[in-house]
């Protein structure tokens, strides 16, 4: 569960060297970490990836990159609902990039924003292995396949629920 009150830097420190000693240090556990701080924090923010490589030992090129590898990770902390739409090549085809951009229209956000009410941020990812029912997209980590609106704004709709 996200802890509402990690929202300092201090914390956000504490938070990630505790999660680190949780597993020992131990660098083969990185992704353990990095869900352990997405499960608590709510996101896994830029400012404690060098906390993350301290105490692992590892770059934090090295942790930046398994950070921006994996969709599940988010940066920052996104709005109640998060819808992810996927761009790559066998979505594209099926017709995402449009999808896309009426999506953010009808929501009044950009690409990998957040809404002013902080009720929904839609964001690129890039091929969630669902390529057979393309195009795909996740709402709050919930696979939609053979999207269109009507279905994105069902899903959005028991998301809230
Ligand atoms: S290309 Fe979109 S899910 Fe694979």
């Amino acid at each position: 569960m996200t802890n509402p009150f990690l929202d300092d830097a201090l914390d956000l420190v504490t938070a990630t060297e505790n999660a680190c000693a949780r597993h020992h240090n131990d660098p083969a556990a990185l992704l353990e970490i990095l869900h352990d701080l997405q499960e608590e924090v709510g996101h896994v923010p830029q400012v404690i990836l060098p906390t993350i490589a301290k105490a692992l030992n590892l770059s934090r090129a090295e942790v930046h990159g398994v950070v921006s590898f994996y969709h599940d990770f988010h940066e920052t902390a996104g709005g109640t609902v998060r819808v992810q739409v996927c761009r790559a090549e066998a979505c594209q085809s099926m017709g995402a990039l449009d999808l896309i951009e009426r999506i953010c229209r009808r929501h009044g956000v950009t690409l990998g924003e957040t809404s002013a009410d902080g009720g929904i941020t839609i964001e690129p990812v890039y091929c969630l292995g669902n390529c057979a029912l393309s195009p795909a997209a996740m709402v709050n980590g919930r696979p939609v396949g053979r999207v269109t609106e009507e279905r994105l704004d069902r899903a959005i709709r028991e998301a809230r629920a």
